[in-house]
């Protein structure tokens, strides 16, 4: 299986165990049931994963997911409030596919520019993110509850290519095109 093969799809209640058990395998203040239910029930908040299908050999099982972002979206603005990729699975391009995708349908709604704040000392999160175009704009001192350490606001500013109106579709069927 590679990055380049997995399904990608926006997220719902049915995929809320699978979420929560990767969000806890990814983050030392994971988001519980109660915030992603909520979530889910915002317009303004989105899911999107990477999932791997389920192998011929087993038919009928789930698609495993991969990896999955968290968005709002905030008209002209997103921010991004978590990307992560199953422990197992990295630096095998998931990161970079799924950041690639959502951006992609952004660009589509006419979000015009992105942020998101990264841990001072997650240097693979910010590796990708400098790699896709964004660049350090501030930092909250202390930002992190757990450790005290401090976040660094990061942000990309689109450009207009892709701006096609298709978002609505996007939205409620995810985007498997790029
Ligand atoms: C950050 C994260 C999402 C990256 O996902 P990934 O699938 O491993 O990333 P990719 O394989 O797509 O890598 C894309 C690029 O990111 C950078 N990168 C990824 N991991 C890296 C690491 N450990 N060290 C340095 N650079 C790294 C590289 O530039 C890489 O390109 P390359 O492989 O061609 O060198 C993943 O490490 C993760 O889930 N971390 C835990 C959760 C987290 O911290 N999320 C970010 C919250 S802000």
């Amino acid at each position: 299986m590679t990055a380049d093969s997995a399904i990608f799809r926006k997220l719902d209640d049915k995929d809320l165990p699978e979420l929560l058990a990767l969000e806890s395998a990814c983050f030392s203040c994971p988001w519980g049931e109660e915030q992603y239910s909520l979530a889910f029930k915002q317009n303004i908040c989105h899911v999107f994963g990477l999932f791997e299908p389920s192998s011929r050999l087993l038919p009928g099982a789930p698609d495993h997911l991969a990896a999955y972002a968290t968005i709002y979206l905030l008209p002209p603005e997103m921010e991004i409030l978590n990307i992560a990729v199953t422990p197992d699975m990295r630096r095998k391009g998931y990161g970079r596919r799924l950041l690639r995708l959502v951006l992609q349908i952004a660009r589509k709604m006419g979000i015009q520019r992105t942020f998101l704040e990264v841990r001072e000392n997650n240097i693979a999160a910010q590796t990708l993110y400098e790699s896709m175009g964004f660049e350090a704009v501030g930092v909250r001192p202390h930002y992190y509850p757990d450790t005290g350490e401090d976040a660094r606001l990061m942000r990309l500013e689109m450009d207009s290519e892709n701006g096609d109106g298709a978002a609505e579709h996007d939205l409620d069927q995810g985007d498997t095109t790029e």
